[in-house]
């Protein structure tokens, strides 16, 4: 018989990690932080009207994203999924190809590849990052896959596999290079999911700048939040030029004339979302070292428990440590629900990771690898609170 996971003695590992005066009530999972010039910057686009689809933060703030990333070209949008969506049609997805996309990942993913008309292929993890396997991807894409010279197709539907888009799960970098070489051998365009992992780095580089397009996310529980946001990432101005252009309805640069010249998008993001954007930028280098001073404390706590593990950065990676995760040992997984109970009935937010994409009803049926590895680890993980202002007293 195997031993009862002691769920007491967990509650007490998180609450031990966390500061004692800010466990009086519930402790979100993660809730923003505007300790920053936030007030300032909204204030000056209501006191001069600048709210909207133009102003100057919306450039500021692309201006900052690029510097802090490195990237040649951030693009600002109204969303992360929009910004996905974006990725995917500018790196050529087209209606009726597959999308290779970890199974492991927020619906987002999945969805932007159904609003491009084309089809999610499921991909599964690697229990050392989180994110997408790439020698198990590899070696399913040697059986599966049909390298030509204009790409390669799926030799169980004979549609295109048109790109690869590794999501960094929970802000942990996935294996880029293992992915990278993946992508150039079967001729996929690499397009990251990085909504999570602004802050995270990988051999040194900004996740989210590994490929040809990459989409971030500033949703209200993200590291940086504009309340709703995301952007696009890329190396490639001529693609960052047309994001531009497709997130702003194609139109056509005129002083009165209002003319478009392709089916565009309204994705662009508003000022005053980006002054709240400038002013969180400022702060991130701050909010990192306190994520990761929490994720230290968390680390700590959980070293002698017998039963759980902490999850820590990957091996080639800097973390953000947007969500902190804990996994249960394999003959605990059928304690994990009364474990959220316990933590959630004693103020702890707790959750456990997204349904699987191939197990929600509309993606029940696309083509997929073998999952067994993301089906365990999603039995096992759970997410604990991760906000900045938990870590803020070290940091
Ligand atoms: C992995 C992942 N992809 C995409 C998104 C979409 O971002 P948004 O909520 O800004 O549309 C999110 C976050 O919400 C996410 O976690």
């Amino acid at each position: 018989m195997t031993d009862r996971l002691d769920t007491i003695a967990i509650l007490a590992a998180i609450k031990s990690a966390l500061p004692a005066e800010l466990c009086t009530g519930t402790v979100a999972l993660h809730e923003p932080r505007f300790g920053g010039n936030e007030w300032t910057y909204a204030k000056e686009c209501l006191d001069t009207g600048w709210v909207s689809s133009v102003g100057k933060f919306v450039d500021r703030f692309e201006q900052q994203l690029a510097e802090y990333t490195g990237a040649k070209r951030a693009v600002a949008t109204v969303n992360g999924t929009a910004a996905l969506h974006m990725c995917l049609l500018l790196a050529g997805v087209k209606p009726g190809d597959e999308v290779l996309i970890p199974t492991l990942t927020f619906v987002a993913t999945a969805n932007a590849v159904a609003y491009c008309g084309a089809v999610p292929h499921f991909v599964d993890s690697d229990p050392a990052t989180l994110g997408v396997d790439p020698k198990r991807l590899e070696a399913y894409l040697r059986e599966n896959a049909a390298v030509r010279s204009d790409g390669c197709t799926s030799r169980e539907t004979g549609r295109p596999l048109r790109a690869l888009v590794p999501m960094h799960t929970f802000g942990h970098p996935s294996d880029l290079d293992g992915i990278a070489e993946v992508c150039r051998h079967f001729r996929l365009a690499l397009v990251e999911d990085a909504a999570e992992s602004l802050g995270s780095f990988y051999k040194k580089k900004h996740t989210g700048n590994h490929g040809l397009l990459s989409a971030l996310s500033f949703n209200g529980n993200k590291v940086v939040t504009t309340g709703g946001g995301g952007a696009v990432l890329t190396n490639d101005e001529e693609l960052g030029k047309l994001a531009k252009h497709l997130s702003t309805t194609a139109r056509v640069a005129h002083p009165w004339e209002l003319t478009h010249d392709r089916v565009g998008y309204n994705y662009r993001m508003p000022n005053i979302n980006a002054a709240l954007g400038c002013a969180q930028l400022e702060q991130l280098p701050e909010f990192i070292k306190a994520k990761r001073s929490l994720a230290k404390r968390y680390e700590q706590a959980f070293g002698g428990l017998a039963g759980v593990s902490f999850f820590t950065e990957p091996k080639d990676a800097r973390s953000n440590y947007w969500l902190n995760a804990l996994l249960l040992d394999r003959e605990h997984a059928d304690q994990r629900d009364s474990l959220l109970e316990l933590l959630n009935k004693s103020g702890i937010h707790a959750r456990p990771a997204w349904t699987l994409m191939h197990r929600l009803p509309m993606y029940k049926d696309c083509p997929a690898m073998d999952l067994s590895t993301a089906e365990d680890l999603a039995a096992r993980i759970v997410n604990i609170p991760s906000s900045v202002v938990l870590g803020a007293a070290d940091a």
